[in-house]
């Protein structure tokens, strides 16, 4: 039933492979969408420095340890969890951590596809717009700024097509992971991360000279202590998990295809500096845009798809780098959707011993339907409230408790769990032999796992649930 590590397995071709895979992993909608629409709504300064705080003290010590666990394992993450337990001499029950990891991954990427079709919705706006009235000119020409802001819930209004829109994205995914690790994800991963990165720096080169430079640099770099308030800490505690995929066992999934090769301890500190680099570079890329034309930044969530479409509008050539764009947005979530769907498939493959292709289209198939109704919750299945019976999720709909039992429940706990695993429970010897840190930096790092991460992640808990 469980692959032995005699058989071949299917992983990364190299150690670049695996780099970019998991920066593919990390680097998404989380980015681009959620870190400025957090950052704005938080007050610039204050929450950026405390988000780098948050990447280096807490998010780095945890992706280390769910790396490790992975590559010792070479399993799926239950399986990896309950080997490392195993050979510590300790239950294997440890595997619940990763068992509410493949759960949580399952519901996030049913929701994160329905965001990919909306970007796939703005994808087919721009090229509408530059079919209508050619490359030169602005965006959406000659119409009321309202009616682009008009857009996204025309789109929300839209059942049917939102729902689509989802679904395609979800194809598209399902495509990738069938194909395996090296001839799919990593396929993806190679092609798509320098593309994005391309277009990432093209578009925030044009918005610097274009845009408002100066008040963007004194926006997210000026640190203004009295914003930070326990609100402003816990939203930047939370962003830098879900941006680095870390507590839902996708780092445990793409570290078991690593080989022997890889120095751990140097991939995450890469892994992390670039998913951060993106973040700070996507602010850098979208405030000069929205400050130049004088919009808000406190939009939340419309910044990207209701302010920067506005945005667009009195840029020259607006309509192809709206274009540009909202593709380098897909191609940023294509690489994390995968990430996702691949945590239930190769779980559901090595549980039940089918092949690849079944497992995925079976997990599929389910995150499909969830998927849909997370689609349907912003029109016909609006007043439906699945957790009506808890407390803080009495008012959620279905997309917002998923969104809201992953984020604030199963992330935290399998990111505490984690750490109690990986710092408290399983032998130094065999973690020691994964982490590739060693001297002041392992004591650090040993110190962080044990006491800092388990801590704050409790409080952080604590606070999401209660306060
Ligand atoms: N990090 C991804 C992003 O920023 C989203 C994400 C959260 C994720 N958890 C994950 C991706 C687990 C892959 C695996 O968009």
């Amino acid at each position: 039933m469980v692959t032995t590590s005699a058989s071949p397995r299917d992983g990364w071709s190299s150690r670049t492979a695996f780099v970019l895979a998991a920066i593919g992993s990390a680097v998404g909608l989380g980015n681009l969408w959620r870190f400025p629409a957090e950052a704005g709504q938080n007050g610039g300064g204050a929450f950026v420095l405390f988000y780098i705080l948050c990447v280096a003290l807490i998010g780095l010590p945890v992706l280390l340890s769910e790396t490790l666990i992975g590559r010792h394992g070479q399993a799926s993450a239950p399986e990896s969890v309950r080997r490392m337990a195993r050979e510590s001499g300790a239950s294997a029950h440890w595997d619940v951590l990763a068992g509410m990891g493949v759960l949580s991954a399952f519901m996030i990427v049913s929701f994160y596809c329905v965001v990919g079709g909306w970007v796939l919705y703005y994808v087919g706006v721009f090229i509408n717009d530059i079919a209508q009235t050619g490359a030169g000119g602005g965006a959406f020409e000659g119409r009321p700024a309202e009616d682009i802001e008009a857009l996204l819930p025309g789109l929300f209004g839209n059942g049917t097509l939102m729902a689509g829109l989802g679904l395609v994205f979800l194809a598209i995914t399902l495509f990738f992971v069938m194909r395996g690790v090296s001839k799919g994800i990593e396929w993806v991963a190679t092609w798509l991360m320098p593309a994005f990165f391309v277009l990432l720096i093209a578009i925030t080169g044009y918005g610097f000279v274009t845009g408002e430079a100066e008040e963007t640099i004194a926006y997210l770099f000026t640190f203004d202590f009295s914003k930070l308030t326990p609100q402003v800490m816990l939203a930047a505690v939370g962003q830098a998990f879900f941006s680095l995929s870390l507590g839902v066992a996708g780092m445990i999934t793409y570290g078991a295809y690593a080989g022997r090769e890889v120095n751990l301890g140097q991939t995450s500190a890469i892994i992390g500096g670039a998913d951060t680099a993106v973040a700070l570079i996507a602010g850098l890329c979208i405030f000069p845009i929205v400050f130049a034309a004088g919009l808000s930044v406190t939009a939340g969530p419309g910044l990207m798809f209701q302010s920067l479409p506005v945005a667009f509008q009195n840029m020259p050539f607006g309509s192809v780098i709206g274009f540009a764009f909202f593709m380098m947005v897909g191609f940023a979530a294509l690489t994390s959707s995968v990430a996702l769907l691949e945590v239930p498939t190769s779980w559901a493959m090595e549980r039940f011993g089918v092949s690849r292709m079944v497992s995925a289209l079976v997990v599929g198939t389910g995150a499909g339907v969830l998927g849909v109704l997370a689609a349907l919750s912003f029109n016909d299945l609006a007043e439906v409230r699945p957790l009506a019976m808890i407390p803080i999720f009495a008012n959620a709909n279905i997309f917002d408790a998923l969104d809201g039992v992953t984020a604030k429940i199963f992330m935290p706990l399998g990111a505490i769990l984690t750490c109690v695993f990986v710092g408290w429970v399983a032998d130094p010897a065999l973690v020691d032999g994964e982490n590739g840190i060693g001297g002041w930096l392992h004591q650090t790092w040993r110190a962080l796992v044990r006491y800092v991460c388990p801590a704050v992640l409790a409080v952080i808990m604590g606070f999401g649930l209660f306060g």
